[in-house]
């Protein structure tokens, strides 16, 4: 692996598919140990999720099910300020557990604010399953109960992450260079 130009903008290896694919199996384990009987419903969210939701999905020997949503958010009236809303969530959440599935929590302001409206629907449990975590990124408190990799604050690149559209294909994950 060397350095890439993705978008005009360099990149170097940060990760490699041996790691990754280390870290995905560990969490993998990990849910495998607490979910047995319990039926899971994992909510991948897209776009970002998709490469790590696959590969953590085939890790798994339990009964379990996914859907993937994606989130939209907007600009709400004034007293409402800035709204989160799922398009694709059809299934029930009430008395599931539920793991969401997301590529990286950065500063955590997605979530936090589409996590109540899962509670609303009174699952039974509601977990958090992210491959990459910024934790100096984060301002809005949020707990990360299977987390594959902590990273330092800088922007990331490939295995589902992207740069402006691109770069989601690459199996490796990469870091922008000359950023500090
Ligand atoms: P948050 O609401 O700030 O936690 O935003 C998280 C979302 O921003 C992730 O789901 C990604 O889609 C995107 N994101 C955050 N950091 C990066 C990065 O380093 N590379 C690519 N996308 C990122
Ligand atoms: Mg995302």
């Amino acid at each position: 692996m060397s350095v890439i130009v993705v978008n005009g903008k360099e990149f170097e290896p940060y990760l490699t598919v041996a790691q990754i694919d280390e870290q995905i199996k560990r969490v993998g384990a990990e849910i495998n140990a607490n979910y047995d009987g319990k039926r899971p419903l994992f909510i991948a969210i897209l776009n970002g999720s998709f490469m790590f939701a696959s590969d953590l999905f085939k890790e798994l020997t339990i009964d379990a099910e996914i859907c993937f949503i994606k989130l939209a958010s907007y600009k709400g009236t004034r007293s409402t300020g800035h709204v989160v809303t799922s398009i694709g969530l059809d299934e029930s959440l009430k008395d599931r557990h539920v793991v969401i599935i997301e590529d990286i929590v950065d500063t955590g302001k997605t979530l936090s604010e589409f996590l109540p409206q899962l509670m609303d629907q009174q699952p039974a449990s509601l977990k958090i399953a992210a491959l990459l975590h910024k934790p100096e990124a984060l301002v809005h408190a949020l707990k990360i109960d299977y987390l594959g990799f902590s990273v330092p604050n800088k922007f990331l690149l490939g295995f589902g992450l992207d740069y402006d559209g691109l770069g989601r294909n690459l199996k490796e994950i990469y870091t922008l260079v000359g950023e500090e």
